[in-house]
């Protein structure tokens, strides 16, 4: 048995397990791995930096036994009973104060009920949110730990030095208590939904409307990332469009079938913001799209019984400075509706979530990094309370200069039948939440009327009934 004492130990060899144990061996921590599958163990050895201590065993005492007390066990199987059924394996082996991390996208209740099982066994469970696909796990991942606040103290060194650096930051912190790293990391995945809808409308407006070809594109996404949309999704959209289908020689976006995909974070997001009451309009949407997006045949039959409105392209060519504009305010939005969830689950689920955090480490390595979120760090910075970006005076400046836009190309949109619902549900939101006076009195009246269901008054407290016939 080899005597030496390892410093992180990680069960489940996939591409994320491997790219990550490899990342922490890379800065200098001895990294052992455990896996039933002797492939992906002798895949992690023969692709370990020359020079660094990476060890695969196909025993998971065999791993426990050589890691350095308090223990640092991170498991990335997939999520659900798996993860139940490893740290079931794990309990005979580890000893009070080790500590279990949960790296996959984790449902935020699995992780509270796994928190509250190991406490009381001595062992601390962080539930970590981890952003940037294979590539971010490998050089520099965006993380989001949660849960007790001393084990964090004690993954901090080898977190922080495989996380994304920005500024000479890491993208790590502490998200909050219990399941807040798994919170955050789902909201994060809710505004990733809705980013990547918009840009499809902003593109299906490019394309379909102005007529602009693929090579257009790609020099024109590229363009606005050297600007304000300066991110990570803006960036592979314009990588996307240069690359070619080695089958048929076409541009490949032109080969995918336009039925979407989801995992179900996003799905997720909508369902806890229904049930917090908290509106997070164009995530429903995005989610929404999907699904519609999933109907193929039925939209293909509808499209023969309806007919669309005709399009000047001329119209649309004049408006490319437009939907760049419309596309960054209703990506502001976007942050601004997840954030404003983020905040009052943070209070109702009482995981006191330390707002600029979740934003400072967004800035770098994850999914939905972009430039914009420098604003919105030095906003919660000002003011972890805030209650919604909105009421920052330097974010209401930025959308209230673009917000124009945002209007003309809805409008455009609107008129030529052109499907942009997460911008048209970015600009109602804006419009709600800042108007003063919604017209919902009248259906306050309304379920008085037909259910005695009894309103409030501008003038006086109370509730109050009328007899309305
Ligand atoms: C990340 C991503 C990742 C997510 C993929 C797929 O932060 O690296 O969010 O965690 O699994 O985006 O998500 P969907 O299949 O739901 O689109």
């Amino acid at each position: 048995m080899d005597q030496q004492l390892y410093d992180f130990g990680m069960v489940g060899l996939g591409v994320m397990g491997r790219n990550l144990l490899l990342n922490v061996a890379d800065h200098g921590f001895k990294a052992i791995g455990f896996d039933t599958n002797p492939e992906k163990t002798k895949a992690l050895e023969a692709a370990a930096t020359k020079g660094t201590i990476v060890k695969g065993v196909n025993s998971l005492k065999e791993m426990v036994d050589q890691l350095a007390t308090p223990r640092r066990i991170m498991i990335l199987v997939p999520a659900g009973k798996p993860v139940d059924d490893v740290i079931e394996s794990l309990l005979p082996l580890v000893s009070p104060g080790d500590i279990i991390i949960d790296g996959g996208n984790t449902y935020y209740t699995d992780t509270l009920r796994r928190y509250e099982y190991l406490q009381p066994k001595g062992l601390h469970f962080i539930g970590i949110g981890v952003s940037g696909g294979e590539e971010g796990a490998r050089f520099g991942p965006s993380m989001m730990p949660g849960g007790n606040p001393e084990a964090w103290e004690h993954l901090k060194p080898v977190l922080q030095a495989i996380a994304a650096k920005v500024n000479g930051e890491p993208c790590v912190d502490y998200m909050g208590k219990g399941a807040a790293g798994h919170f955050v990391k789902m909201i994060h995945n809710g505004i990733e939904y809705a980013i990547m809808e918009l840009i499809s409308e902003t593109y299906d407006l490019l394309h379909h409307g102005a007529g602009l070809n693929n090579q257009q594109l790609q020099e024109t996404f590229a363009a606005w990332n050297d600007a304000e949309l300066k991110s990570y999704l803006i960036e592979i959209t314009a990588d996307i469009f240069k690359v070619k289908d080695p089958e048929t020689g076409n541009d490949l976006v032109d080969m995918i079938l336009d039925k979407a995909g989801a995992k179900g974070t996003g799905k997720w997001t909508t369902q806890i913001a229904m049930d917090l009451g908290v509106a997070i309009p164009t995530i429903d949407m995005a989610v929404s799209m999907r699904n519609i997006s999933a109907i193929k045949d039925q939209r293909v039959e509808a499209s023969k019984l309806h007919d669309k409105p005709v399009n000047n392209a001329a119209d649309f060519k004049a408006m490319i400075d437009d939907y760049k504009k419309a596309l960054y305010t209703s990506i502001i939005l976007s942050y601004v509706q997840g954030l404003a969830m983020m905040q009052t689950a943070s209070a109702e689920l009482n995981m006191d979530i330390p707002m600029q955090n979740a934003v400072k480490v967004w800035r770098g390595g994850c999914i939905i990094r972009s430039t914009l979120l420098e604003n919105f760090y030095k906003a919660y910075l000002r003011n972890p309370a805030l209650p919604n970006l909105l009421l920052d005076d330097a974010i209401a400046s930025l959308v209230q200069a673009n917000i124009a836009s945002l209007r003309k190309v809805i409008g455009l949109a609107a008129a030529n039948g052109f499907p942009a619902g997460g911008h048209m549900t970015a600009l109602t939101y804006y419009d709600a939440y800042t108007t003063a006076r919604l017209p919902l009195n009248l259906l306050q009246a309304q379920r008085d009327y037909f259910g005695a269901h009894t309103y409030e008054r501008i003038d006086k407290e109370g509730k109050f009934h009328t007899q309305w016939t």
